[in-house]
């Protein structure tokens, strides 16, 4: 685990940075998982202030590295984690785990007894290796290409 690594809430100025964050995760990360055509119709979006609005319509953290955003992940009022994403030139060193932990902390804090999550193919280990398990396989349809992912939860102790 990187000690460098520094969770803080996510501010609006955040917006532009995390669409960076998400648009090289899934060209550079998850198109090890998906098709072309597939990862050319998830990798885009067109509405940066919608982006920007449901960023801040739920709880929502901010990963840094020597000051700079290298990931982010949510949780929504329902407990739906709906979003974890990390560069590609920050994989493998502990961020999304470091931002899960802060997810869960926020979900203990609520009195949640559940998390749950839509999970990519190549977040599914990463889940897995967390204590999610799939509830279901399913296929998701964006923008005219069919996308399969894992509905999966982690279920928390009374
Ligand atoms: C999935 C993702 C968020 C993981 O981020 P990360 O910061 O590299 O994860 P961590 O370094 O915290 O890894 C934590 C553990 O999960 C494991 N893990 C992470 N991704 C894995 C993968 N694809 N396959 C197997 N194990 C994986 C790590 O080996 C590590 O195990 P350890 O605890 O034994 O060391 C990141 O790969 C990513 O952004 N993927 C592309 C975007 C994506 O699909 N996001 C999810 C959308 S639903």
């Amino acid at each position: 685990m990187d000690d460098r690594i520094l969770i803080r809430s996510y501010q609006p100025e955040d917006a532009d940075a995390t669409i960076e964050i998400f648009l090289r995760a899934v060209r550079e990360v998850s198109s090890r998982d998906y098709s072309p055509a597939q990862i050319e119709a998830w990798a885009k979006v067109e509405d940066r202030s919608l982006w920007a609005e449901r960023r801040i319509s739920r709880s929502a953290w901010i990963a840094e590295i020597d000051g700079e955003p290298v990931g982010f992940s949510d949780l929504t009022g329902d407990g739906c984690l709906d979003m974890m994403f990390v560069h590609p030139e920050f994989q493998g060193r502990g961020v999304a785990s470091r931002l899960l932990s802060r997810v869960e902390l926020e979900a203990l804090r609520l009195g949640f007894k559940r998390i749950h999550t839509e999970a990519s193919r190549t977040a599914r280990p990463f889940f897995e290796r967390k204590g999610f398990r799939v509830i279901a396989r399913q296929t998701v349809e964006k923008r005219g290409q069919s996308l399969e992912n894992f509905r999966m939860e982690k279920l928390y102790a009374e």
